[in-house]
C-alpha cells in the first residue's frame, strides 16, 4: 500500500463557539483525486485553509509527504508542492492570458516581479506558460487580455497559475461554481485529463454531484464540520445517511 501524501487526523477548527471543523481525518494517496462535498457551511473551505496555511488549526495535526506541515505559514506550503485556487476568481485583468501565467512562473522561480518583461524573453518560462495554457485547453487565448475572457475561460485560467507552482498537491475549490452546464462539462474533462496524466493528487470541493462522481476516486462528505461519510462514488451514492443529510437539509430548506 502506498504511503499517503496527505494525512490529516483530528483537523478542528472553531471560530468561537463555531465548529467549523469538528475531528476531521482523511489520507490522500499519490495521484489519487478525492472529492470534499457537502451542504453550505459544511467546513470545506475552512478545511482547506487549515491545509494551505492560512488558517491556525485549533487541534489536530497534517502530514504531508512524511512531514508534519500543521500551522505552517502559506508560501512554506506553498513551496512544499500544495497549491491551491480560490472560490473567487484571482487574475490580473489587464495582462494577456499568457502573461497572468509568465507572472506566476516568474514569482514561482523567485524572479522579482519587475523582471516580468525581462522574464517575457526567457525560453524557459515562455515554454512551460505556453504548455500550461496547452493543458487548460487555452493556447488558442494566450495573447488576449484575461479580463475579457469568458468567466469558465477565467476559472480555467487560474488552474494554469495554480499549476505554475509546480504542486504535487493540488486543491480545488468549487473549480465550477458559477458556469454553464457546458462550461462546466468543459472544465470536469480537462481536471480528469490532468488527474489521469499521473503528474497531480487533486483534492476537490463541489456543489454538483455530476463533477463529483465523474472525477472522485474516492468521496469524504462533511456535514457540520463532521466527517458523515467516506467512500467511493458509489458506495457515497448508496448511503443512507448521506441521502438523509442531503434530503434532510432540503427538506428543511423546502419546510422554511
Ligand atoms: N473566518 C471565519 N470566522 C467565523 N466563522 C467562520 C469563518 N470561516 C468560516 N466560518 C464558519 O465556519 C463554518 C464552515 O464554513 P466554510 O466556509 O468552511 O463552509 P463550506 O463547506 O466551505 O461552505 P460553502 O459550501 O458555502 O462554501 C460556517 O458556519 C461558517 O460560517
Ligand atoms: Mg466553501
Amino acid at each position: 500500500m502506498t504511503e499517503p501524501l496527505l494525512s490529516i487526523r483530528d483537523l478542528t477548527k472553531t471560530f468561537g463557539g463555531v465548529h467549523a471543523v469538528d475531528g476531521v481525518s482523511l489520507d490522500v494517496r499519490p495521484r489519487e483525486t478525492v472529492a470534499l462535498i457537502g451542504p453550505n457551511g459544511a467546513g470545506k473551505t475552512t478545511f482547506y485553509n487549515m491545509i494551505s496555511g492560512r488558517m491556525m488549526p485549533t487541534s489536530g495535526s497534517i502530514h504531508y509527504d512524511g512531514d508534519e506541515i500543521t500551522g505552517l505559514p502559506p508560501h512554506r506550503i506553498s513551496r512544499l508542492g500544495i497549491s491551491r485556487s480560490f472560490q473567487i476568481t484571482n487574475i490580473f485583468q489587464e495582462l494577456s492570458v499568457r502573461q497572468n501565467v509568465e507572472v506566476a512562473l516568474t514569482a514561482y522561480h523567485g524572479k522579482a516581479l519587475a523582471m516580468l518583461r525581462l522574464a517575457s524573453r526567457d525560453r524557459e518560462i515562455i515554454d512551460e506558460a505556453y504548455g500550461l495554457l496547452e493543458r487548460l485547453g487555452l493556447e488558442a487565448l494566450a495573447e488576449q487580455r484575461a479580463g475579457v475572457l469568458s468567466y469558465g475561460d477565467k476559472r480555467l485560467l487560474e488552474i494554469a497559475i495554480v499549476l505554475a507552482t509546480r504542486p504535487h498537491l493540488v486543491l480545488l475549490d468549487e473549480p465550477t461554481a458559477g458556469m454553464t452546464p457546458e462550461e462546466t462539462r468543459h472544465v470536469t474533462h480537462l481536471i480528469r485529463r490532468l488527474a489521469d496524466s499521473g503528474d497531480y493528487t487533486f483534492l476537490v470541493t463541489e456543489h454538483d454531484m455530476s463533477v463529483v462522481f465523474g472525477l472522485a476516486d474516492r468521496i469524504l462528505v462533511m456535514h457540520r464540520g463532521q466527517r458523515l461519510a467516506e467512500g467511493t462514488p458509489e458506495e457515497i451514492r448508496n448511503d443512507p445517511e448521506v441521502k438523509r443529510a442531503y434530503l434532510g437539509e432540503e427538506e428543511e430548506e423546502a419546510a422554511s
